[in-house]
């Protein structure tokens, strides 16, 4: 197996427990990470928790309890959360951890010897909850608080002595660098908001921070800490054991392949994360994508605004495959969207059960009743089978392409369109008229179960758990999944036993049904 592919979720603030705007991003970078799994790569799927700074200082102040322990126990719920939401991945990274913090000040230190860093006084506003400076035309005046524009998070004014990185010296090579990798950033829009920001002009950015101690030193002057965002985005490197190039982590998945973050964080990954590395002399990753944010009432979720959702609540309501399912669904993914109960209900209703579970049991059922509960023998296929089986193979280089693309919605629509297409073509075929031609009742049976196994394929990214309940009707387990299979049109072993499955997916009795 040569492909590799590297894919990380932003590190979490363990602040306060985590809500759907992180759940969201994790099971995004999960069907990402599972979609590559079958389709014959190595995958390492990093996320983690981001634990230094004011921020994460402030909170566990609040509270009146140690930092770290403070740390311990928030990230704690992270990490249950990625076990909750059945994410595959490979590593969850802690900033606190040793391991980070030998790759963050070797970092500093090769900026440093490469004269990127200096000594110098900051003066300017900086938003804690957002660990972000800003410039004077980036704030606003709103019932006389100073706040960001673009956050709407409170700002304070701060005089103090910093390290600043020569952000400035980078604004060329970092044009360039977008415009010579025209799929750096993604989506289209957000890379031209990017593009833009950097032509107005790139300020030097301070580096570190001495009024406060929750941290990583800078090596060579222990009165200051290392700004949280340098420290933070250093763990897509650590994790691989940088500095040790020579670790097979570092060499097998470094460049990382997709940076998957919210949009609110692109300016620290499509700016600064890749002037560090130039200045540093390291590869830049091949993609930073910035999604929307899912929205709550119209807002974005945030503690101080009290309109959190709790993923965990709507997993014990819904289950998790439902709820991975409408994210990925019912966002159009790069935008933000809203969520809601009823359209939940619906996905349920009308996609799970009533297209999936239904195609699943109705073909199953009927092999069972007149196939002897066995995959049919003899077959052959006629002009209407091969036309509706022939399309995945037709189409697999065309969704690969879309995926590299993070054109998830054409993914999830293909999908769809193809269960319609399915109940479609078996309701056509008619087979329970055709109990006088048994060749021709097992050719629409045998293509129906192909088109259940090839979907259920190409749905296991999605919702992992359904998948393998469905595969179970063919005793096929998660090793067997391979995208590529999807073009076969005679996968499933003929004669084999046909096991009947549980109901896949309850329908929601609605208010109004
Ligand atoms: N710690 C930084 C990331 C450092 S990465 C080197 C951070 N943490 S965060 O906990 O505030 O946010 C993490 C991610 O969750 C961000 O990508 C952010 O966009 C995402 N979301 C937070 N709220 C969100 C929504 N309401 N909707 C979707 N995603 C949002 O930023």
């Amino acid at each position: 197996m040569n492909k590799k592919f590297y894919i990380t979720t932003p590190i979490y603030y363990p602040s306060a427990k985590p809500h759907m705007g992180h759940a969201y991003s994790s099971i995004i970078a999960d069907f990402f990470a599972r979609f590559k799994k079958i389709d014959g790569h190595e995958v390492h799927f990093l996320t983690g928790t981001d634990e230094h700074g004011l921020k994460i200082q402030r909170s566990a102040e609040k509270q009146g309890v140690d930092t770290l322990e403070f740390c311990n126990k928030i990230s704690q719920t992270f990490r249950d959360l990625s076990k909750t939401l059945n994410l595959t991945n490979t590593d969850f990274i802690r900033t606190t951890e040793k391991r980070h913090k030998k790759t963050v000040q070797h970092l500093w230190n090769e900026l440093e010897n490469n004269d990127d860093i200096y000594l110098s006084k900051y003066t300017g506003w900086y938003s804690v909850s957002d660990e972000a400076f800003y410039n004077e035309d980036e704030i606003e005046e709103v019932d006389g608080n100073k706040i960001a524009i673009s956050s709407k998070s409170n700002v304070e004014w701060i005089e103090e002595e910093s390290y600043f990185f020569r952000l400035s010296k980078w604004q060329k090579p970092l044009l360039n660098y977008y415009e010579t990798h025209p799929n750096f950033i993604g989506p289209e829009t957000r890379k031209n908001e990017v593009i833009s920001f950097v032509k107005s002009g790139l300020k030097d950015l301070s580096v570190s921070r001495k009024s406060f101690s929750w941290g990583i030193k800078v090596p060579n002057n222990k009165n200051h800490i290392i700004y949280v965002w340098l420290d933070a985005l250093t763990n897509y490197l650590s994790a691989l054991n940088y500095p040790d190039t020579n670790d097979e982590l570092f060499k097998n998945f470094w460049p990382a392949s997709v940076h998957l973050i919210g949009k609110d964080i692109l300016r620290f990954h499509a700016i600064y994360w890749p002037a560090f590395l130039l200045a540093a002399k390291i590869e830049l990753p091949s993609r930073i994508y910035g999604h929307g944010w899912i929205l709550s009432g119209e807002e974005k979720m945030s503690k101080s605004k009290g309109n959190i959702l709790d993923p965990i609540e709507i997993i014990n309501q819904y289950g998790l495959d439902p709820l991975r399912y409408y994210l990925i669904k019912e966002v159009s993914f790069g935008n933000d969207g809203n969520i809601s109960q009823e359209k939940l209900e619906d996905c349920i209703n009308s996609d799970l059960a009533n297209n999936f579970g239904n195609l699943c049991q109705r073909v199953t059922t009927f092999a069972i009743k007149n196939c002897e509960s066995k995959i049919p023998k003899r077959i052959e296929f006629q002009k209407e089978d091969l036309e509706i089986l022939d399309k995945y193979k037709n189409n697999l280089d065309n969704i690969r392409k879309k995926i590299d693309n993070q054109n998830i919605n054409f993914y999830i629509d293909y999908i769809v369109n193809s269960l319609f297409e399915a109940n479609k073509y078996f309701n056509d075929q008619e087979p329970w008229k055709k109990k006088d031609n048994p060749l021709r009742l097992n050719t629409i049976v045998f293509t129906g179960l192909e088109i259940v196994r090839k979907i259920s394929f190409m749905l296991y990214p999605i919702i992992p758990n359904s998948s393998l309940k469905a595969l179970k009707i063919f005793n096929l387990t998660e090793k067997d999944i391979n995208f590529s299979s999807i073009e076969n049109n005679e996968f499933l072993a003929k004669d084999s036993e046909i096991n009947e499955i549980d109901i896949l997916f309850k329908k929601i009795e609605k208010k109004n049904d």
